[in-house]
């Protein structure tokens, strides 16, 4: 088990920056997930932490020891890499043997006749054996121990990837979008099998990937990049619920949190898509600002009530257990998204002008440089977080 800090890293290609000094404080036996568009630098901060990159300034600490010149091989990291790189002319047991061979026998121990002659290498290939074993079982991998990874499926070559890393019985796993080569419902599945794992081992675990809902569902703490910044770091509720960032409002959620234009006046009243807010800001920020709404936090009203948000409807998207209204709203760009129960959705067709309600203290208000801002809603029930 390991803690990793890294403090003020950047790195750049060629003058170019590409992360630009990131702290971040991932605990012993914690799923820490990296998670942001392409292109932000999850990549490369997870091969800074493994050693395969070196970073440009800034530290990167092991359990409290600067390990910013130790080689990847003495940091007791273990990757696994989306590609899965595993030997294909090895055969899964010897693809899982391999790591160990290399790092507990040494030179004459390994050598293809003679080593068999050497008297302590009995002993070290059975404790190799019954790590190999012990791993298989807990991966439910052992029928597959024969064959050859082109004789595997995609789950199950990803499951032997797992494997190769966790006979180590490394201090930390990092994983670079271990699932993204498999299909959607394998995917699904993996995430489950993953957070058991997890939970078993009791490793640090240090996760990348671009799938937002990866993050949500696996995560002990999230930590959302773009542009080589890590604009927000905390559990997956803090990060949805309440996202101090526009881009991590926008990046955090599927369908994506709707922003719409509105307006602050000196008294922090603000009014958007033609109504106004219950609330007020507690700073007013005089100007333009944007305002963010969940999919579920706007509830359909009858045509005459107050204060509430018309459009035209111009697609129901039906996915069985919720239905997504899609209305346009003249002067907003693109569509805003309603999520409903299918059961009360069934009268409105497009075409049709429709009306909703933000859920009171759920809208979320952004300044001008994107960065939350503090929305007090009426009733006095907190802030929108
Ligand atoms: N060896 C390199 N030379 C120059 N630029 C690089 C190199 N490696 C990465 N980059 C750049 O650094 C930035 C971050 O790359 P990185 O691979 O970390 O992104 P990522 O977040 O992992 O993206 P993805 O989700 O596509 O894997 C990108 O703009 C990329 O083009
Ligand atoms: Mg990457």
């Amino acid at each position: 088990m390991a803690s990793i800090a890294l403090s003020r890293v950047t790195k750049s290609y060629g003058g170019q920056s590409v992360i630009n000094g990131v702290d971040l404080d991932i605990h012993d036996g914690e799923f820490l997930t990296l998670v942001g568009p392409s292109g932000c630098g999850k990549s490369t901060t997870l091969r800074i932490i493994a050693g395969l990159e070196t970073q440009t300034a800034g530290d990167v600490s092991i359990d409290g020891s600067l390990v910013n010149e130790t080689r990847p091989s003495l940091r007791d990291l273990a990757m696994v890499f989306q590609s899965y790189a595993l030997y294909p002319h090895l055969t899964v047991r010897q693809n899982l043997i391999t790591p160990l061979r290399l790092r507990d026998l040494n030179f004459w121990e390994r050598f293809p006749l003679l080593g068999h002659l050497v008297p302590s290498r009995r002993a070290k290939m059975a404790q190799i054996e019954k790590e190999v074993q012990l791993v298989s079982e807990t991966l439910k991998i052992e029928p597959l121990l024969a064959r050859k990874p082109g004789q595997l499926s995609g789950g199950q070559r990803q499951r032997v990837a797992l494997g190769r890393a966790m006979v180590r019985n490394p201090a930390a796993f990092l994983m670079d979008e271990p699932l993204s080569n498999l299909d959607a419902s394998l995917r699904v599945h993996m995430r489950a099998e993953l957070s058991a794992l997890h939970k078993k081992l009791k490793t640090t675990f240090v996760y990348v990937t671009h799938d937002q809902a990866e993050a949500l569902t696996m995560s002990d703490r999230i930590a959302v990049m773009m542009d080589g910044d890590l604009l927000q770091l905390g559990s997956p509720e803090e990060v949805y619920q309440n996202p101090q960032d526009i881009r991590v409002a926008e990046f955090i959620g599927s369908p994506k949190m709707n922003i719409l234009p509105g307006y602050c006046d000196e008294l922090g009243n603000i009014t958007c898509a033609g109504f106004s807010l219950d609330g007020t800001l507690e700073i007013p920020s005089p100007g333009p600002v944007s305002v963010g709404f969940r999919p579920e936090h706007l509830t359909l009203t009858e045509p005459n009530a107050d204060q509430s948000l018309a459009g035209k409807l111009t697609y129901k998207e039906n996915l069985g257990s919720d239905v997504f209204f899609h209305i346009t709203q003249e002067g907003i760009e693109g569509s805003i998204i309603i999520r409903a129960q299918p059961l009360i959705s069934t009268p409105q067709q497009p075409g049709d002008i429709i009306h909703c309600t933000p859920v009171p203290g759920k809208p979320l208000v952004f300044g001008p440089d994107g960065q939350r801002l503090d929305f007090k809603a009426l009733a006095q029930s907190g802030t929108s977080s």
